[in-house]
């Protein structure tokens, strides 16, 4: 009779697996806010394209996936990669720019569309704060979930939201704002600090699907303390949920 007992096997070798499945091919939690036309792509890629790329937005940590297995599939971490809708189309299209690993039309037509918008907007998050040491060495930090904002941060966000104007063109509800020039903040806050921050002091470095160029003005940067700006983000990643 043997002293160790099948069950007591069986439980070990069942955590030996999830922790290989959690350190090598995780999917993880999407962090676009559902119902938004955004979460549509992040599902796809997370359906698609997960298995060769990495980016936290999307849940997926697939380019380091297969260093194990040797394999040469594994793609470009989009944390730490910024990519044009052109570009990801005819990625898309043309499987990668070399033609050789990724597979041709994995996504075709409206789903093609949809996957090039979300990783425009989402792709290279991380590459609009400086580079740490740890995305330097690959990106794996780079997945960290945003830290809770503070209270009293929050309440001084909500002033400098209020006092910049920025409900004439938006939409919050936690302000009570109803502007319509510019897209609804109201679920701003479940992206990451560094996009809400470029959006902010650079708006026209990426323009929100369906919204014109030019409207939002490009002075905040200047104008808005970096207290305050730290405040106002903080305020719109409590609120805007
Ligand atoms: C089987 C693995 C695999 C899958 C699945 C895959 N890719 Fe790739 N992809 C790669 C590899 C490898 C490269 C880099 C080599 C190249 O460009 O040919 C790449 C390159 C790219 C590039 C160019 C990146 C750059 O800046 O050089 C884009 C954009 C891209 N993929 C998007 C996608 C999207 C979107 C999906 C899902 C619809 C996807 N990939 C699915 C393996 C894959
Ligand atoms: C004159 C109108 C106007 C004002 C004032 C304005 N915005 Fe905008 N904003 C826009 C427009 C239009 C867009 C969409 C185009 C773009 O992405 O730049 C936008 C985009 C954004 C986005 C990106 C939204 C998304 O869905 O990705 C954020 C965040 C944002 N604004 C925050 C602010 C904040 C905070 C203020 C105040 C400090 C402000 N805006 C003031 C018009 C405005």
């Amino acid at each position: 009779m043997s002293s160790i007992r099948p069950k007591t096997l069986l439980v070990v070798a069942l955590a030996a697996v999830s922790a290989v499945a959690v350190s090598a091919c995780g999917t993880q939690k999407i962090q676009v806010a559902s119902g938004t036309p955004m979460h549509g792509g992040a599902v796809l890629f997370q359906e698609r394209c997960a298995g060769c790329h990495s980016l936290a937005t999307a849940g997926s940590n697939g380019s380091a996936s297969n260093i194990s297995k040797a394999l040469r599939n594994n793609g470009p971490n989009f944390n730490v990669r910024k990519e044009s809708y052109e570009r990801v189309l005819y990625a898309i299209q043309n499987g990668g720019f070399s033609g050789a690993i990724m597979p041709q039309n994995i996504v075709t037509g409206a789903e093609a569309k949809l996957v090039a918008a979300f990783l425009a907007k989402y792709a290279g998050a991380d590459v609009r704060t400086p580079a740490s040491p740890s995305q330097m060495m690959g990106g794996a930090a780079a997945a960290k979930p945003v830290p809770a904002p503070k209270q009293d941060l929050a309440a001084l966000g909500a002033s400098v939201f209020t006092s910049n104007g920025c409900g004439g063109c938006h939409q919050l509800s936690a302000a009570g704002a109803n502007g319509q020039i510019g897209p609804s903040l109201n679920k701003i806050g479940s992206d990451p600090a560094a996009m809400i921050r470029q959006s902010i002091i650079n708006p026209n470095a990426v323009i929100t699907a369906g919204y014109a160029k030019g409207i939002m003005p490009p002075t905040y940067g200047a104008s808005i303390s970096p207290k305050d700006l730290d405040a106002l983000i903080a305020y719109l990643q409590k609120v805007a949920r």
